[in-house]
């Protein structure tokens, strides 16, 4: 009745944005990600007697959140467990940093809830599964890089290649808000009202297919600006939506800026964005060091966050506190 699991956060290089079905969080198109090391959720669930509702803790702090309710209802169907859970997720990072959470946070309590369970489900169904709490977590149960494959209603991760060939990703943190338009909301808009929608769901095909053959054939430049030009298209789209979703800051810009110059001088760097104003930047991990010092010329040290490829879920052992506290 108790489980714990480690899941690390992932940054798409092919974004989703769109879902072709609400309820089952199917998306408009494929997807691609690199799961990192450096950011990770661990997370501890206790299915108790003593419990009216559930309750969940987020870095110690009691949570009101129906999402995390109706997550653990899917394990309580599969494995016929009627009793409410308790969650504690701790992140390895500050919540507030504008980072996103809900992939690993998702992936997490689905590794925790299979163990609680004991439904001991396989990472092809737990992907299926996490994908319900928030699409990105279906990648988040994956180590390196994964594709997120829809096929009808099946739709789960994939891992495409363990990512051990000098990759690495830098984030540089630049807003602690958080989004005034979430993502759920965001790509609702966007697919009811921007004019170039279906351009999007069409050319997010094509870079699919394009960047897994570069991945496959370690052709990092190609990758890059697939990449590249991918968040951007994402980012027109926003734009293009009615109400204008732009989720940049004018750092965001200047990062922007930043990654181009870099390229001009040779060092071979390429910038993805999420529904946020931080920069994530896919970079060769022999050289995230390089592009650092670069970056904190403008940017504070602890903002720029290097971080290698990550593993997948993991299974954590409970501690004695956990067990009987
Ligand atoms: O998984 P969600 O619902 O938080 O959506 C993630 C959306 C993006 O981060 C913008 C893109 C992606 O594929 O991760």
């Amino acid at each position: 009745m108790k489980g714990k699991a480690r899941a690390h956060s992932n940054i798409a290089l092919i974004k989703y944005w769109g879902k072709s079905d609400e309820e089952l969080n199917l998306p408009t198109s494929g997807s691609l990600s690199l799961t990192l090391d450096a950011l990770y959720t661990d997370t501890y669930v206790s299915f108790e007697d003593n419990l009216n509702d559930d309750v969940f803790y987020l870095n110690n702090v009691l949570q009101n959140n129906t999402r995390v309710s109706r997550f653990i209802d899917i394990f309580r169907k599969l494995s016929g467990i009627n009793k409410f859970a308790l969650v504690k997720s701790t992140n390895n990072f500050p919540t507030a940093s504008g980072l996103a959470s809900s992939a690993s946070g998702f992936a997490a309590l689905a590794g925790a809830l299979n163990v609680a369970t004991g439904l001991n489900l396989g990472k092809k169904e737990l992907s299926s599964i996490a994908r319900r709490g928030s699409g990105s977590a279906a990648r988040s149960i994956y180590g390196g890089f994964v594709e997120w494959i829809t096929k009808g209603k099946e739709s789960y991760g994939k891992m495409l290649d363990d990512a051990n060939w000098d990759i690495g990703m830098i984030i540089v943190v630049l807003s602690q808000k958080e989004k005034a338009i979430s993502s759920r909301e965001g790509m609702k808009i966007s697919k009811s009202t921007s004019p170039f929608y279906s351009k999007w769901v069409e050319t997010s095909k094509s870079d699919l297919k394009n960047i897994k053959e570069a991945i496959l054939k370690r052709d990092f430049e190609v990758m890059g600006d697939i990449t590249e030009r991918n968040s951007f298209l994402m980012h027109a789209i926003m734009i293009s939506s009615n109400p204008v979703l732009l989720y940049w800051e004018p750092d965001t810009l200047n990062v922007i800026q930043m990654v181009k110059e870099l390229r001009k001088d040779g060092i071979m760097c390429y910038l993805t964005i999420d529904a946020g104003a931080n920069v994530n930047i896919l970079c060769r991990l022999s050289q995230a060091n390089l592009i650092k010092s670069h970056l904190c010329k403008t940017f504070n040290e602890e903002s720029i966050i290097i971080s290698k490829p990550g593993s997948g879920i993991k299974t954590l052992n409970i501690s004695k506190d956990e067990l009987y506290g």
